[in-house]
């Protein structure tokens, strides 16, 4: 445990020397700033971010790692190894987003392209810091306007926390380019009994938004809020505070849809409920759903309301995800 620790240690010190060298390229570059500012973002923000700029040199590191050759760098996913054994920088002409965990640990980084080129988005590696399943981009930058809002906002990219922050709304976290997984989910709710998901609105968006709520429904509980936001006209959230502003931004939160609807008409979306098959199909594709919430006065609100959308009673549905659970146990 203690050999664990001092490897982390020497890790973690590895990234932050890196973070102060991409913080000092930020404050020299003319046309990294000039892309911060075209995106909305001032100096305030970007350093409370600690945005930084990796520049456009193959091996720049080397310049403030002696031993560039030091397999701890490649371990840290700082430097990569070509098949012929060159070295060089992972990170390259990207503006870098620092990704710290809960305590405030600095674990790895994102990094977005400036212009063309591909990746547009490129994460550290995984590392025994760095699990891109558990963390959430913004939690630790933003845990202050999470506690005032009683609120935390699920966004897609660095870049939707970031704008969102630039305009106020200081509560959102994003995931690491992964779905959201249930241990995001029980870190969030330990931040706050309040989430909402705002997904970009598109189709992926749509999707990752049903993924969500499939990941949370074994955590639903009668004091807790789970919302899901669609933007309108392809906007995420960064591109629409940006358009709309701040209060539009907000009634979109405040009128977003409670995980029910969601669910439901979600549900009803997928079949023809005019028919009998399309019900039955329905309801096949429900079971597994329903039956995953725990046993709650929210489980028995979607429960009565999902048997009138498929024209049962509610003890007929009763009945019939009782059948079902047990086939499932055996
Ligand atoms: N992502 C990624 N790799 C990519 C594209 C996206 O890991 N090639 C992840 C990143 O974490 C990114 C998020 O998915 O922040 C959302 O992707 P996208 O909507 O394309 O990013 P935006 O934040 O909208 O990018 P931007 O506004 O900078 O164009
Ligand atoms: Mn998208
Ligand atoms: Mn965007
Ligand atoms: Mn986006
Ligand atoms: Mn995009």
């Amino acid at each position: 445990a203690r050999e664990k620790k001092a490897e982390v240690n020497r890790h973690q010190q590895v990234l932050e020397k890196a973070q102060a060298r991409y913080l000092s390229l930020l404050r020299e570059s003319q046309e990294a700033i000039a892309y911060l500012k075209q995106r909305g973002i001032t100096g305030k923000t970007a350093k409370t971010f600690g945005l930084g700029w990796a520049g456009h040199d193959r091996s720049g590191l080397k310049q403030v790692f002696e031993h560039y050759e030091d397999p701890l760098l490649t371990e840290a996913g700082l430097v990569i190894e070509s098949d012929d054994g060159r070295r060089y920088d992972r990170f390259r002409e990207r503006i870098m987003f620092p990704i710290v965990n809960a305590r405030g640990n600095l674990i790895g980084f994102g990094g977005r392209i400036i212009g063309k080129g591909e990746p547009k988005y490129l994460n550290s590696p995984e590392t025994p810091l760095f699990n891109k399943g558990q963390e959430l981009y913004g939690l630790w930058e933003n845990r202050q306007g999470i506690r005032q809002e009683g609120c935390v906002l699920v966004v897609e990219g660095y870049m939707d926390v970031v704008g969102l922050a630039q305009q106020d709304i200081g509560f959102a976290v994003a995931t690491l380019g992964t779905a959201t997984t249930p241990q995001h989910i029980q870190k969030l709710l330990r931040t706050s009994d309040r989430i909402v998901f705002s997904f970009d609105g598109d189709g992926a968006g749509r999707r990752a938004a049903w993924k969500a709520l499939n990941v949370c429904l074994p955590f639903l509980r009668d004091d807790i809020s789970l919302r899901f936001l669609f933007l309108p006209d392809d906007h995420d959230p960064d591109s629409f505070v940006r358009a709309e502003g701040p209060e539009a931004f907000r009634k979109q939160v405040a009128q977003s849809k409670v995980l029910s609807t969601f669910l439901l008409e979600e549900l009803a979306s997928r079949h023809n409920m005019s028919e009998a098959e399309g019900r039955a199909a329905c309801l096949h594709e429900a079971r597994p759903l329903i039956t995953a919430i725990p046993a709650s006065g929210i489980r028995t609100q979607i429960e009565n309301d999902f048997a009138k959308l498929v024209s049962l009673t509610s003890a007929e549905l009763l009945a019939d995800l009782a059948r079902f659970e047990e086939t499932v146990q055996k």
